[in-house]
C-alpha cells in the first residue's frame, strides 16, 4: 500500500485513534485481514467471524510487525476504531485509488470472472505493472483489499466484481470507479437468490451505469453474443466496445476449434487487424473470455500481435480451472472441480474428447447447482453428450442429480460398465484407483459445492492411498 500516516487513516475512516504513541506513524506494508500475513509497516483489518474474532490477534499483529489495527474497539495496540471495518476499508480503498490515479478495469458476469480477469492481468502486465483480484476476491472486502495493493508504479488495477443481488456492483464500482467495465454473460449462477435472468442482468448492468461518459473515457466492454448483455448498450453513456463471434463484434474470433489437446485457437480480429491465437487453456468456453480480455487490451493500447501472442502463452493463474497435471504413469487428470455450469460442462466434455483422441477416457462429474427447473433436463443432455462425444467412461457422483446424469448416459445407449453412478467422492476415488490405466484421461468437474476437487487430489496424491482428504 501507499505510505500513509495513522492520522491520515483515522481521517479517511472517519475512525478515532486509540493507544497511538506517535500520530505521525506509518502504514507502509499491505493491508492484512489474516495476523499471519502481516508484513512489517502492515494494518491489520480486525473482523468479528463468527468463530474467530480477528480482536483477539490484534497484539500478535502488532508484534508481528503491523503498524496498527483496523478495529471496531480499543485492543491495547495503537488501532483506528471505527463502527464498520469493511465500510472503512472501502473508504480507505477508494481515497487510494482517487489518489494513485491508477486506470480501474472492472468486470464481472455469472461465469468465467476469475479465468478473464487472469486473462488480462496477464496481457496488462505486458504493457505496465498491473495489479489484480487474487483468486475470486471479488466481494466488497476482497475488492478494497486487492485495491490498496496498488503502489505509484501501478498503471492498471484489474478487478473481479461479484453480486449476489441488486445493488451489490454498485457499491462496488463507487469504491474503485471503472474506466472501462466488462459484462462477459449473464447465465444462471445464483440465479435462487436473484429471481431470474432479467435480475441478474439488472445487477450486472450497475457495472456500465457506473462508467465515465464516452467523452471522458468511459468504455463498456460488452458480450455481442448474449443478448441481455448487449442489450447493456443503453444503459450506459460510455463508449460501447463488443467483443464475441457475433459478425458485428469489434473484437471477434473466425475459424474456432479445438487443437488435438483440446485448446482453443481462433483467428483473433481487432480494430488493428487480425493475428492467430492458440491458447495454452483448455475448452472452447474460454473463447469468450480471450476476446473479452483482448477488448480491454486493445483499448488499453496493445496490437493484435501482442495479443495474440499474449494470449497463446497465457496460464491458469487460479486453481482447478481445467487444471491439467501428467501423473509419472501417463495418467492424465483434468481438475475442473472448481465450478460447473451447463455451457461449461459441454465445454470441457469437448475438451476431453479433443485430449482424449487415441485414449481412454473418464468423466467424472457430479451435479451443477442452482438450475432449478432445468435441472434435470441439464444434467441429462449432459449424460447424453458424453455418450456422444464417446468418453469412455462416465462416474456421475452424488445423489439425484448424478442419477439423472447416469440415467442420461444409459438412454442415449451406454450400457454395462460405461456409466456408473456412485453415492460419493470416496467411491470415486475407490473406483478410479482400482480402474485406472496408464495413457487414460480423466476429468473431474461439477458444482463448487460438490467438492469434487478432492476427487482429482486423491488422484494426484500417491502418497495418501485410501482416504480422500477434506476440503
Ligand atoms: N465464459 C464462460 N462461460 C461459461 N462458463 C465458464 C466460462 N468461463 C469459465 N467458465 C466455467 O465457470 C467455472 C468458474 O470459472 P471462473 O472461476 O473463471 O468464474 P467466476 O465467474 O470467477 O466464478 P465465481 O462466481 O465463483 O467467482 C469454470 O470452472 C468454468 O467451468
Ligand atoms: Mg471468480
Amino acid at each position: 500500500m501507499i505510505a500513509l500516516s495513522l492520522a491520515e487513516i483515522a481521517g479517511i475512516t472517519g475512525g478515532q485513534s486509540h493507544d497511538i504513541p506517535d500520530s505521525g506513524l506509518k502504514v507502509t506494508g499491505p493491508v492484512v485481514i489474516d495476523s499471519r500475513e502481516v508484513r512489517p509497516g502492515s494494518l491489520f483489518a480486525a473482523f468479528a467471524g463468527e468463530r474467530v474474532d480477528g480482536h483477539d490477534y490484534a497484539e500478535q499483529a502488532v508484534a508481528s510487525g503491523a503498524a496498527a489495527v483496523l478495529a471496531t474497539r480499543p485492543v491495547g495496540v495503537p488501532a483506528i476504531v471505527v463502527d464498520n471495518v469493511t465500510e472503512a476499508l472501502g473508504a480507505l480503498a477508494r481515497a487510494v485509488v482517487e489518489r494513485l490515479g491508477t486506470k480501474v478495469v472492472a468486470l464481472t458476469g455469472s461465469a468465467g470472472k476469475t479465468s478473464t480477469k487472469d486473462l488480462i492481468a496477464q496481457l496488462l502486465e505486458r504493457k505496465a505493472p498491473t495489479v489484480w483480484t487474487p483468486g475470486s476476491l471479488n466481494n466488497e472486502i476482497g475488492l478494497p483489499l486487492t485495491a490498496l495493493r496498488a503502489t505509484e508504479e501501478t498503471e492498471h488495477l484489474v478487478l473481479e466484481m461479484g453480486a449476489r443481488g441488486i445493488g451489490h456492483i454498485r457499491y462496488l464500482t463507487e469504491l474503485t470507479p471503472p474506466h472501462i467495465g466488462l459484462v462477459l454473460n449473464v447465465g444462471t449462477a445464483h440465479i435462487g437468490e436473484f429471481g431470474g435472468r432479467e435480475q441478474i442482468a439488472e445487477a450486472k448492468g450497475e457495472m456500465v451505469e457506473a462508467l465515465p461518459a464516452a467523452d471522458a473515457g468511459g468504455v463498456a466492454v460488452l458480450n455481442a453474443d448474449d443478448q441481455l448483455v448487449r442489450a447493456m448498450a443503453s444503459r450506459t453513456k460510455a463508449r460501447v466496445l463488443l467483443f464475441g463471434e457475433a459478425a458485428d463484434a469489434d473484437v471477434r474470433a473466425e475459424n474456432v476449434r479445438l487443437t488435438g489437446n483440446g485448446q482453443p485457437a481462433f483467428s483473433l480480429h481487432t480494430p488493428t487487424g487480425c493475428s492467430d491465437v492458440t491458447m495454452r487453456l483448455y475448452g472452447e468456453h474460454h473463447v469468450s473470455n480471450a476476446l473479452a480480455a483482448a477488448a480491454v487490451a486493445h483499448e488499453l493500447g496493445m496490437s493484435v500481435d501482442e495479443i495474440a501472442t499474449a494470449l497463446s502463452e497465457a496460464g491458469t493463474l487460479s486453481r482447478w480451472r481445467m487444471e491439467v497435471t501428467e501423473r509419472p504413469d501417463g495418467v492424465t487428470v483434468v481438475n475442473d472441480a472448481y465450478n460447473a455450469n451447463p455451457e461449461s460442462m459441454r465445454a470441457a466434455l469437448r475438451a476431453l474428447a479433443a485430449m482424449g483422441t487415441g485414449r481412454r477416457t473418464w468423466a467424472v462429474l457430479g451435479q451443477m447447482a442452482e438450475l432449478g427447473d432445468d435441472s434435470l433436463a441439464e444434467h441429462d443432455a449432459v449424460g447424453r453428450l458424453a455418450v456422444r462425444l464417446n468418453v469412455s467412461k462416465l462416474v456421475a457422483v452424488g445423489g439425484r442429480e448424478a442419477a439423472w446424469l447416469q440415467l442420461g448416459a444409459y438412454n442415449e445407449g451406454s450400457w454395462g460398465e460405461e456409466s456408473v453412478h456412485v453415492s460419493d467422492a470416496q467411491a470415486a476415488v475407490d473406483l478410479l484407483r482400482s480402474e485406472l490405466r496408464p495413457g487414460d484421461v480423466v476429468l473431474v468437474k461439477a458444482s463448487r459445492s460438490v467438492g469434487l476437487e478432492r476427487v482429482a487430489q486423491a488422484l494426484l496424491d500417491h502418497r495418501a492411498e485410501g482416504e480422500v482428504t477434506g476440503r
